[in-house]
């Protein structure tokens, strides 16, 4: 089973990722076309790192919707626009990704950024993007392939271990990234793109702190997925690899990019 509320994180958390994402971020802004007089909807916003960004991008005639299941961090995004001056051209709000408050075809471009990996079903969530998309509208989609992690250590069996107990048992859809493709293919969407990144760190503490080693390796305890004495084996071998500046991880995000079908005519 899935623990779903283990895989949230913090807005701090956020800020800190989005530095990491920055390429990725804007390589996901270019793919929805043209934002300056563009309605844009962007899912599982989080702080608003990206509707505020997108707000910055756009024209007068722009216009950019964030929505997030989690009050606080909607309105930390809401803040961070006023502070902005933006209020006029960005708005968030609290809502679901799989019941979305929008009318039919209502957006130009529509955009989530690791939101899926914490849907059961994102199928259903796909759904309701594409459904507030205009025929021929945008829609990118950015989510992690969590089992595609891989640090570098001679402890190999628990580091396959904890990337398939987080890919499988943190978050309720962990392969996200690897299954952007035939969840966009099978809704019809046309002309997919695909971007595969590969994002490293040399770094052991950020590695931690972005991976969220931590509560990982804690639930995995719990879970008696690991021993204490493997754990301790895991952990002495990653110092050891940072000490020797021998520490490598990396996980691969994909991007998809893809067009709502045009109305067909009979
Ligand atoms: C990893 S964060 C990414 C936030 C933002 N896209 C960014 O890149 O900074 C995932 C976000 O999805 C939100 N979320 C999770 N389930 C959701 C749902 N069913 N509907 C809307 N938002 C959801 C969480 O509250 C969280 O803010």
């Amino acid at each position: 089973m899935v623990e779903h509320s283990r895989s949230y994180v913090s807005a701090d958390y956020l800020i800190m990722a989005g530095r990491l994402f920055e390429g990725i971020k804007q390589r996901s802004y270019e793919l929805l076309g043209d934002l300056g007089a563009a309605s844009v909807l962007d899912i599982g916003c989080g702080a608003g790192l990206d509707t505020v960004s997108m707000g910055l991008q756009a024209g007068e005639r722009g216009r950019v919707w964030g929505i997030d299941l989690d009050a606080e961090m909607v309105a930390l995004a809401q803040r961070r626009t006023r502070e902005l001056g933006l209020a006029q051209r960005v708005r968030h709000r609290v809502a679901d990704a799989c019941d979305l408050p929008f009318g039919d075809a209502q957006f130009d471009a529509v955009r989530s950024e690791r939101l899926l990996m914490h849907l059961p079903d994102p199928t259903a969530a796909l759904a309701e993007a594409v459904r507030v998309t205009r025929p021929q509208g945008r829609l990118v989609m950015i989510d992690t392939d969590w089992g595609s992690l891989s640090t570098a250590t001679a402890e190999v069996e628990i580091e396959r271990c904890l990337a398939r107990f987080r890919a499988e048992k943190i978050f309720p859809n962990g392969y996200s990234g690897r299954r952007l493709y035939g969840l966009m293919a099978a809704a019809g969407l046309q002309g997919i793109v695909l971007e595969p990144v590969a994002i490293h760190l040399t770094d052991l503490a950020l590695w931690r702190f972005i991976t969220r080693a931590d509560d990982v390796e804690r639930f995995a305890l719990e879970r008696r997925v690991l021993s204490r004495e493997a754990l301790q084996r895991w952990r002495a071998a990653l110092e050891d690899a940072s000490e020797k500046k021998a520490f490598f991880g990396s996980v691969t995000v994909v991007i998809a990019a893809a067009q709502r079908q045009s109305v067909s005519v009979s």
